[in-house]
Formats: C-alpha cells, sequence, structure tokens
C-alpha cells in the first residue's frame, strides 16, 4: 500500500506514519527527517537546505524532489510505503505521479489530518524529538519516562529549532498558501480521506486504521 500523510505542522504526521508504519509494516519516509540527518551531518544538501528550514520555509523543490525520488528508487519500497511530509505543494505531487506511473504504480490513500491552531501551537511548543532515532514525545501528552532520554533507545532529546513560536507561525502561513490545490489534486482523484486529528493520538490511530480496513474490504468486493 502506498500512503501519504498531509496535514498542518503539528497536525502529527509523524505520529501516525510511525505507528502505521509499525502497524502495517511499510516504510515511513519524512523529507523533514531526511534533511534534519543531511543538516545535523553537515552534508552539502543539508547546507543547501537549513536556512529554509530555520526560517520557517519550504525547502527548492529542486533539491526535495530529487532526495525524495531517490529514496523512493530503494527496494525496501517495493511493497509500499508511507510518505510523511511530501508532497507539500502541486509541483511535488505531480513529479511523484510521473515518477510512480512510469514505474506502474499508484498512490492509494491520501490522509488528510485536520487540526485546529490552537491545537498545533500546544503541541510544537511541547514536543520532544530523539537525536538518535526519531522518536516524538511531547512535555504533557507523550512525555519521556526520564528527562531528556528516549525510552526506546537511551537516545538525548532535543527542542526542534523550527519550533520557536514564530518559525512555527510561518510553517502554518505556507500550509495554508500550498495545502488546498494539494487537498483539491488528490481529492479530484477520489483518494482524499479526512480524518479529525485534535483528539489523542490513539483514537486518531484507531479512526485511520478502520478508513484502511474499510478501503482494504471495498476493493476485495
Ligand atoms: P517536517 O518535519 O515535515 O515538519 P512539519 O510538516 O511542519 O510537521 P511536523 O513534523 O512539525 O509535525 P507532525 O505533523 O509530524 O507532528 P508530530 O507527529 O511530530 O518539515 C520541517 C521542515 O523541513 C519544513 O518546514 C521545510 O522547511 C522542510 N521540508 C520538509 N519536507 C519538505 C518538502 N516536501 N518540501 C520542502 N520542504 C520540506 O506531532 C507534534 C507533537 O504533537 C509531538 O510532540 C507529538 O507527541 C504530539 N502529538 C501528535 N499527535 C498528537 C495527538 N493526537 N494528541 C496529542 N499530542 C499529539
Amino acid at each position: 500500500m502506498r500512503l501519504i500523510l498531509l496535514g498542518a505542522p503539528g497536525a502529527g504526521k509523524g505520529t501516525q506514519a510511525k505507528a502505521l508504519a509499525k502497524e502495517l509494516s511499510l516504510p515511513h519516509i519524512s523529507t523533514g527527517d531526511i534533511l534534519r540527518k543531511n543538516v545535523a551531518d553537515s552534508t552539502e544538501l543539508g547546507k543547501k537546505a537549513k536556512n529554509y528550514m530555520n526560517k520557517g520555509e519550504l525547502v527548492p523543490d529542486a533539491i526535495v524532489i530529487g532526495m525524495l525520488l531517490d529514496r523512493l528508487a530503494e527496494a525496501d519500497t517495493d511493497k509500499g510505503f508511507i510518505l510523511d511530509g511530501f508532497p507539500r505543494n502541486l509541483n511535488q505531487a505531480k513529479a511523484l505521479d510521473t515518477m510512480l506511473t512510469e514505474r506502474n504504480k499508484q498512490i492509494d490513500l491520501v490522509i488528510n489530518l485536520e487540526v485546529s491552531e490552537p491545537v498545533v501551537i500546544t503541541r510544537l511548543s511541547g514536543r520532544l524529538i530523539c537525536s538518535k532515532c526519531q522518536a516524538i514525545y511531547h512535555k504533557k501528552n507523550n512525555p519521556p519516562q526520564n528527562d531528556m532520554v528516549c525510552d526506546k533507545c537511551g537516545g538525548a532529546l532535543y527542542q526542534r529549532d523550527d519550533d520557536k513560536e514564530e518559525t512555527v507561525r510561518k510553517r502554518l502561513e505556507v500550509y495554508r498558501e500550498e495545502a488546498q490545490p494539494l487537498l483539491d489534486f488528490y481529492n479530484d482523484r477520489g483518494i482524499l480521506l479526512n480524518v479529525s486529528a485534535d483528539e489523542e493520538a490513539g483514537v486518531v490511530l484507531d479512526e485511520i486504521i478502520r478508513m484502511l480496513t474499510s478501503y482494504n474490504d471495498s476493493r476485495k468486493n
């Protein structure tokens, strides 16, 4: 199954993608994670991306599209994948489409996590990320057992540079500008599913799994 998770910053794309990846045994591909790894490793790509990310702007398509298509060429994506953070605009969606069509494949479903703005601000201001395994925590909603240490791998937790309030506002502004054409693009194909993502993470996951099950059942009939 080839899935895309869409939604505003803080909607819970990473949280849900990680859980779904485990549930469906599919690779979770996050362009944000790949870019942050490149920034941390000071690669050429990371050096180019860093300023855009710190300002809350999109990294140019010329950098991101090639990076994502390279990742999708890896063998573990043959049976499917879960995309988180890509596509971000119509141009990226069309590039993905072209690449998949060339391989006689297509996106099966696009899950749009709908979240209200005050919820986003609360979530991002409390988010903690593991520097080693990228596990996602929240100071209040999902705290680690030991302060600033990852429960899963013992790595140090950190707050993302772009989770400062002013940068979050810029990221939301960028999201609002780009999201609607993208939603229309997938809605017109009849593969867009909207999920309310204000509820707690387990409830949102149950709802997504319910939708995926009913999609799979409808394909069998
Ligand atoms: P990216 O890393 O993709 O960030 P984003 O889209 O802004 O989304 P976030 O990762 O902030 O949020 P999320 O929806 O994954 O929420 P999460 O699950 O972590 O991109 C970062 C930057 O990279 C971009 O600004 C851009 O510069 C660049 N970039 C990336 N992709 C690009 C592309 N394709 N093109 C160009 N540039 C690109 O959850 C957030 C917090 O809330 C956590 O603390 C979590 O524990 C908590 N939480 C989650 N769900 C719930 C829930 N249901 N209830 C309570 N708490 C919850």
